[in-house]
């Protein structure tokens, strides 16, 4: 789906009469501390390489980014963002019956209209402060043949335990998930959460370059899977789907993986400082503030006051956040805001807490 995502300023900053690094956009997840550190130094002596075509597989990348995940490389596909694998899923499982699980990411519904399919949702509730009870879900799952589940979710910023999400699956083993892992970087982390390690033929693991070290126009994205999955989207991959660029970044990134290390754990430690101060910030203004381990904040607001009014008064600020009302399973109760630099969030904090009002 083109239309429907955050991240609009070009058409916000022609409507306002500015220009679009006038206005402050919180509506994207982008790590709030840039791109990772000497990547674009690096890629920028690396240009001429658009002069000749990329591997036509990415078979370096896709050794590289296996050996940053530590995992066998014939298990990893490399596709123009992880949304290429979200909107092949459907085809190359041959599913005909998906569950989501939401209010979540648009993109796996599309996926699905596009294939003719008519998904259902499985919703979590705001009540429960959109946690995924599991055993729940279980008996929901059992009756499709694919599940999609976005952990942590956008745009609750909820996590399921990795021990809750394998036991789901291994409980389910005729039922395919696909666990979309673009924000779990940004998790704080005890113990190791992700799915990629996971073998299990029924788990597919999709995994983000451009959130957590800040390329979303790389358009760097991979498919983790058993051999046997990899092999069934391997059908449904065309050739140079990765362009050189992206590929010369993984080779970059696999060649600094202490830093990447580094940078991740600073990004972490930013964030769940940035988000206590932004939380304390709207403290006894209304909202609801949902528990989040993204970076991002979902809001639920205080009655009286809709998505599109609150969005409408920030961007005369210029600032865009995220009208929340076309996720399935919301409505025009919520926003979401994603954190920025300390002077950002702290401004943002307050001319949110004055468009309610409060
Ligand atoms: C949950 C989720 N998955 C996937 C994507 C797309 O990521 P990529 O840039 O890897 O295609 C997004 C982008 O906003 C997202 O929010």
């Amino acid at each position: 789906m083109i239309q429907g995502h955050g991240g609009n300023v070009a058409s916000v900053a022609a409507r306002l009469g500015c220009r679009p690094d006038e206005v402050v956009d919180m509506s994207s997840n982008i790590n709030p501390l840039g791109v990772v550190p000497g990547l674009l130094e690096h890629l920028r002596q690396r240009l001429d390489t658009v002069m000749s075509l990329p591997e036509v597989d990415a078979g370096a990348a896709v050794a590289g980014i296996a050996d940053i995940l530590g995992i066998d490389a014939g298990r990893v596909l490399m596709g123009t963002g992880s949304t290429q694998f979200i909107y092949t899923a459907c085809p190359a499982l041959g599913s005909q019956k998906v569950l989501i699980v939401g209010p979540t990411y648009a993109d796996y519904t599309s996926s699905c209209q596009m294939h003719g399919l008519v998904p259902d949702y499985f919703l979590a509730e705001s009540g429960e402060d959109f946690q995924v009870n599991c055993e729940k879900l279980a008996k929901k799952a059992r009756e499709f043949d694919t599940v999609f589940i976005c952990n942590p979710n956008n745009p609750t910023g909820a996590l399921i335990p990795h021990q809750e999400l394998l036991a789901l699956c291994k409980r389910l083993p005729q039922t395919r998930f696909i666990i979309d892992e673009s924000y779990l970087p940004f998790a704080p982390e005890q113990v190791d959460q992700s799915m990629t390690r996971c073998t299990l033929d029924n788990v597919i693991v999709l995994w983000s370059l451009s959130k957590i070290y800040g390329i979303p126009g790389l358009r760097a994205g991979f498919l983790i899977g058993s051999a046997t999955v990899a092999n069934q989207f391997r059908r449904y991959m065309q050739p140079w789907c990765a362009n050189s660029l992206a590929q010369e970044a993984i080779g970059y990134l696999a060649a600094n993986k202490q830093m990447l290390a580094e940078f991740v754990n600073k990004t972490k430690m930013y964030l769940a400082e940035e988000m206590t101060t932004f939380r304390n910030q709207l403290d006894g203004c209304g909202a609801s503030l949902y528990p989040s381990v993204t970076p991002y904040q979902l809001i639920g607001l205080p009655p009286g006051h809709a998505a599109e009014e609150i969005c409408e008064r920030l961007i005369r600020d210029r600032l865009l956040i995220r009208d929340c009302s076309n996720f399935h399973g919301l409505d025009s109760g919520y926003v979401r805001i994603s954190l920025k630099t300390p002077e950002i969030n702290r401004m943002a904090a307050k001319l949110f807490v004055s468009a309610v009002g409060r």
